[in-house]
């Protein structure tokens, strides 16, 4: 069972101006996967925000942290540095695939910087704002999550 947070991350949607579509999204993946989502939150594009619910869902024992929004090259897009700044190692293949993959269906998709990182004992994947977007990138990177999630949390598994 993977325990996951999912963090939407939009100025509008945490001023209430914009119905967060994005999380909900995400919520429905993880669940139709078997997974337990024990967190969520909507914060707004600052990169302080990101990191106390980065640090906090990653305290709170989630193996996987999931966001959605602010990967992008708008002048408020900064989950990316967001996570950089906190994370031990990032894991350039999560970034590389999302698009390799995600050109195929938007040549826009070149425009997210989305990553994956260790942060704590919790994997962080950058998942853009779009909750098609979203819901595609978790899709192409899915078959590595629970191996990853393991290692995270420093648990015995073999490759
Ligand atoms: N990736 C997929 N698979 N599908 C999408 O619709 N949208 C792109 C891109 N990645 C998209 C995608 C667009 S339009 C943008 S601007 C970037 O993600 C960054 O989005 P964000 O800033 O909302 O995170």
């Amino acid at each position: 069972m993977i325990d996951v947070g999912i963090i939407t991350v939009s100025d509008r949607a945490a001023a209430g101006e914009y119905e967060d579509h994005g999380g909900p999204a995400l919520r429905a993946e993880a669940e139709r996967r078997g997974w337990r989502v024990v967190a969520d939150a909507v914060v707004p594009d600052d990169k302080a925000r990101i990191q106390e619910a980065v640090t906090s869902f990653s305290s709170q024992g989630c193996g996987l942290v999931l966001t959605t929004g602010g990967t992008g090259i708008a002048d408020r897009d900064v989950t990316p540095e967001a996570v950089r700044e906190i994370m031990r190692v990032e894991i350039p293949g999560f970034g590389e695939l999302m698009r390799l993959r995600s050109v195929e269906i938007t040549p826009n998709a070149i425009l997210s910087r989305g990553l994956a990182a260790v942060v704590g004992s919790s994997l962080v994947i950058t998942l853009p704002g779009k909750p098609a977007g979203a819901v595609e990138c978790l899709g192409f990177v899915e078959g590595a999550i629970p191996h990853a999630v393991k290692l995270c949390l420093g648990e015995k598994t073999s490759c």
